[in-house]
């Protein structure tokens, strides 16, 4: 079918190949028209999906083949048009270019707002809760439907392999799923009564009836990082829809793709024109797009997951017209290994928590406190484990571990594990570069007794090095973990029940798990304490931050 899908449209189209590789670029206004609508009902379950779905136009010259091409239709460049190049990490030299987008600035980022605003009203107080809930189950399920698709563009633009791409394809669900089920809530959106109750006057008489009641909070603007390019959209944008908010998200310059995916699926679930808007900026522009976002009042609400530096910037920045944030920021995570740890355990935990995507995650572990009596064993055992790991382009069958994002970051990280060892540091496992596999791969690297001023152990690595030190008593463990600015996550593995309360109480992170290294679930309340943000991501926390409370006295 596909061949003929090309043939037919090369009469409408500028059709281009590449070796092995199908690339349609097509004007987007073509698949609005009768005609286009005539030529590819040829393609029943294509015809079907373009009547229903506003396709996102801001995509150029995609390199790499999808089942539905639709999902990133692409059209062509026009004279004069200024676009950002997206670059494959995992490629050999580290900068084969994936495709092109249209670059969009301050001045689309209004316009889209505006458009936001002017759909705010049918959105939020012409649907029914159920209504959003159920295209938010219907986004959810297009999603699963272009899985494979959807795990390979995330991949070709972040580097994560493959299996990783698809699980963070159904962790972006989940928050779509969740929140479909939150919006029904009587105290979330849906029915919107908080607690109805007496009046009391200052002497104490009960008087007439006190209504409290949640309303959206309006137009909201998001910026979303390029670590998972498909989750931090979902578990932003499905609180704000089920909410009755409005979204308008720029997504990281370096993950494009797997946003203007996901919102072609949004549309074609129904989400109306306005309700949920991309403004895809390239780096040039991201400063004066982020300023627009904070600086518009019409928007209503900021929440943003990135480095702790651009958090305080958007802090400010939003300061002037009072907006509520939401800052999920970065961490530098403490792992701490007791002595009635079960070292297997530790070890699963350890591995999971620090190498998950290279270990560029804001709730990786970094800095790993091991209690000397099982430190030896504790190392031989994470170093077994860790060179099982397969570090290899996303695409490769059975890789476990991709690259860094950028050479810039890998620089880093070669710089920070030379430092720490030059410091007194013991590398036992890594320590290097991989340029035969490409340019932006590090190996999985541990280095003990590293000191506490190395900037390894200082600051949040993103990469994949695990920093170890022992230790010999717990309030010592809890005094170097606490001595940090930032409190995202916190790890530790101990079979004492009472250490378990007492640690987790003491230690200063807004997450903490206990003998585990994966923590993240929509159904949790995530995020940090100290510089590591504001507000909660997730769980019925997470549609609160969309929502304002009304409070009405009916002196009855
Ligand atoms: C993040 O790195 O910002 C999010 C990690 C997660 O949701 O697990």
């Amino acid at each position: 079918m596909r061949p003929l899908l090309i043939s037919r449209l090369s009469r409408f189209t500028a059709v281009r190949w590449r070796p092995g590789v199908p690339v349609v670029t097509s004007p987007a206004y073509l698949f609005s028209s009768a005609v286009a609508c005539a030529v590819l009902s040829l393609h029943a379950r294509t015809a079907s999906a373009l009547s229903t779905m506003a396709l996102p136009s801001s995509v150029r010259e995609i390199s790499f083949h999808l089942n539905n091409p639709l999902l990133l239709s692409a059209t062509t460049i026009n004279p004069g048009e200024k676009t950002f190049d997206v670059i494959n990490p995992g490629s050999k030299d580290g900068k084969e270019v994936i495709a092109k987008c249209r670059v969009m600035g301050r001045s689309d980022a209004k316009n889209i707002i505006e458009a936001s605003a002017a759909a705010l009203p049918a959105w939020r107080d012409g649907t029914t809760c159920l209504h959003r809930s159920k295209i938010l189950t219907k986004w959810s399920d297009e999603i699963k439907d272009n899985m494979e698709d959807m795990a390979t563009i995330m991949t070709m633009e972040s580097g994560k392999p493959l299996a990783e791409s698809k699980g963070e394809v159904m962790y972006a669900c989940s928050f779509l799923d969740y929140y479909a089920g939150e919006a029904l809530r009587p105290t979330s959106a849906g029915g919107g009564f908080i607690a109805p109750s007496t009046f009391s006057t200052p002497e104490g008489t009960p008087r007439g009836q006190i209504i409290a009641i949640n309303e959206a909070v309006g137009v909201t603007a998001m910026v979303t990082p390029w670590n998972f390019p498909a989750a931090m959209i979902t578990r932003k944008v499905g609180p704000a829809l089920a909410a009755g908010c409005t979204a308008v998200v720029k997504p990281s310059e370096l993950t494009p793709l797997s946003a203007i995916a996901l919102c072609a699926l949004g549309k074609k679930a129904g989400i109306p024109d306005g309700v949920f808007e991309l403004v895809v900026a390239g780096t040039d522009s991201t400063p004066a797009v982020g300023e627009e976002f904070c600086s518009n009042p019409i928007v209503k609400k900021i929440s943003f997951t990135g480095s702790v530096a651009v958090g305080k910037l958007l802090a400010r920045q939003s300061a002037d017209t009072v907006k509520k944030v939401s800052l999920e920021l970065g961490g530098n995570a403490p792992f701490i290994v007791f002595d009635d740890a079960d070292v297997d355990v530790a070890v699963q935990a350890a591995v999971a928590s620090k190498f998950r995507h290279a270990g560029q995650t804001c709730v990786c572990s970094d800095r790993f406190f091991v209690h000397q009596s099982i430190h030896d064993e504790f190392v031989s055992k994470f170093v077994a484990a860790v060179e099982q790991l397969k570090v290899a382009p996303g695409m490769n069958e059975g890789a476990t571990m991709g690259p860094l994002i950028t050479s810039n970051a890998a620089e880093i990280v070669r710089a920070k594990v030379e430092e720490a060892i030059a410091e007194g540091g013991k590398c036992v496992t890594g320590g290097s570069a991989l340029p035969d596999v490409g340019a932006n791969f590090f190996q999985p690297t541990i280095i003990t007794e590293v000191d506490t001023e190395s900037r390894i152990w200082k600051e949040e690595t993103f990469g994949p090095v695990a920093a170890i030190r022992s230790f010999d008593t717990e309030e010592e463990a809890l005094e170097v973990a606490n001595d940090c600015s930032v409190g995202l996550a916190s790890y530790f593995c101990s079979q004492d029940l009472s250490r378990v309360f007492r640690v987790a109480k003491q230690v200063e992170t807004g997450i903490v798990g206990v003998n585990t290294g994966i923590i993240s679930t929509a159904s949790a309340p995530f995020g940090g304490v100290k510089e590591s943000g504001l507000g909660r991501e997730g769980s019925a926390m997470g549609i609160g931050e969309y929502l304002e409370t009304k409070y009405m006295f009916v002196n009855a």
